[in-house]
């Protein structure tokens, strides 16, 4: 079966050339909003390396829906850069999706001189680094607002020459938290039960898909589950894909976990606390925070495709394209996805240990040389860009030039 990942694949109005797209991974190649340099040649080299469609992670719809300070977040000073890196996939042969997605009381690097929002009104654990300490309960206005910036947002992506946009649900952002019974404890129609929970990030996603659905591929990314037993369990996840299915996805995304409460379930390991503290350094008031919190955090053992269990259920439940995303470390891990009948597969850490696997797994499969060690997650943080540790580092300075600058 690893010849159907070969084979095309029509997402709405996009065709890709084959079925491996690389997952939404935060670069931290930007500043101040705007992609850098090192941004550019990083989904070049992905799409030389054999992937169909590359994903810009986190591009916040708006400035105060970043996490961290230099995110790329969409605006006009950005679009000559942004357009520089689609330009840059484009004539590599690729296609690129945009991860369009806000922070709501989920921020993490930046203070915000105001209550967040989110789908509850009370303190805000995320935010207690940054003095982000309280959050309020969205209303109908603000809803309005909200859906109109993730269309302006895919509006402007689509000028900027991406092919598709990713719309974030999962990991505790914005919309997440209306999905999860983490936070959304509302007593209206937009809390509650499952149905009542997806409502407002469905009706984001019909909104996009309306806007410019004829014209790129509206593509969300939702947790199978949160991991956690008063979070979002798998039934919750089913309801949330059939609802996004009937909303017109081109795609779902298949993820879990929570950046706050379950991480490793995300990444279906244990985070690398010694490369963690390396980067953010041990004394800082995050490394601190960091470390007490990994004291009570369950160990896992990673396994190739970990979410298997949770994501052939929503496989049964939906017949929109599924994308596999979770572990993929082997050609017969893609195979096997294939044969389940997922129509695509995502991958962020094997990609990041090899931008050439795809091509290399064409040519003789095999094994993804990636050991899971976590490091790159640390190395969000680092001013040069996320790499893997066992690739030569990234150049700080083509972190400081902007995309667009050559
Ligand atoms: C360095 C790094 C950064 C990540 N940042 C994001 C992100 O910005 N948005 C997102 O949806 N997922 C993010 N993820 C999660 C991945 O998209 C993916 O869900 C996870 O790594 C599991 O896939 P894998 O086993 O192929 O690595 C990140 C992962 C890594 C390794």
């Amino acid at each position: 079966m690893l010849d159907t990942a070969f084979q095309p694949l029509q997402l709405g109005p996009l065709t890709l050339p084959n079925r491996f797209i690389k997952a939404g991974a935060n670069e931290n190649m930007s500043k101040q909003g705007k992609p850098t340099r090192a941004m550019r040649m990083h989904h070049e080299a992905l799409i030389k390396g054999g992937v169909a469609m590359t994903t810009m992670a986190y591009v916040a719809v708006e400035k105060d829906g970043r996490t961290l300070p230099d995110q790329v977040w969409v605006h006009d000073e950005a679009m000559d850069d942004l357009k520089a890196v689609t330009d840059a996939v484009h004539a590599a042969g690729g296609k690129i999706a945009a991860q369009i997605t806000h922070g709501g009381s989920f921020v993490t690097g930046v203070f915000i001189p105001r209550r967040l929002e989110s789908s509850v009104s009370g303190f805000n654990p995320a935010g207690l680094l940054r003095g982000n300490m309280f959050r309020r309960a969205m209303n109908e206005r603000d809803m309005d607002r909200m859906v109109g910036l993730f269309v302006n947002a895919a509006e402007r992506c689509f000028e900027a020459g991406f092919d598709a946009v990713e719309i974030h649900m999962g990991h505790g952002y914005l919309l997440n938290q209306f999905l999860s019974p983490l936070d959304n404890q509302r007593k209206d129609q937009y809390g509650g039960n499952a149905e009542n929970r997806a409502r407002f990030p469905a009706r984001v996603l019909r909104a996009v898909k309306e806007a410019v659905g004829d014209r790129m591929a509206v593509i969300a990314k939702i947790n199978v589950a949160d991991g956690r037993s008063k979070g979002a369990q798998l039934e919750d996840g089913i309801v949330t894909a059939k609802i996004l299915e009937e909303a017109g996805a081109d795609m779902l995304v298949l993820s879990g976990g929570r950046n706050v409460e379950s991480g490793w379930f995300t990444f279906g390991s244990n985070m690398n606390l010694d490369a963690m503290l390396r980067v953010i350094g041990k004394w800082s008031l995050s490394g601190m925070a960091i470390a007490s919190t990994q004291a009570s955090v369950p160990k896992i053992d990673f396994k190739p495709l970990y979410f298997w269990e949770y994501s052939t259920k929503i496989r049964e439940a939906v017949s929109i394209p599924l994308a596999y995303l979770g572990g993929v470390t082997s050609a017969e891990n893609v195979s096997q996805c294939m044969e389940a009948g997922f129509e695509a597969v995502q991958l962020a850490r094997a990609l990041l240990r090899e931008p050439d696997l795809v091509n290399r797994w064409r040519e003789e499969g095999g094994e993804s040389l990636c050991d899971n060690c976590n490091s790159c997650v640390a190395y969000i943080y680092h001013p040069a860009g996320t790499w893997c540790i066992h690739q030569p580092p990234n150049k700080l300075e083509d972190n400081q030039i902007l995309a667009s600058a050559g």
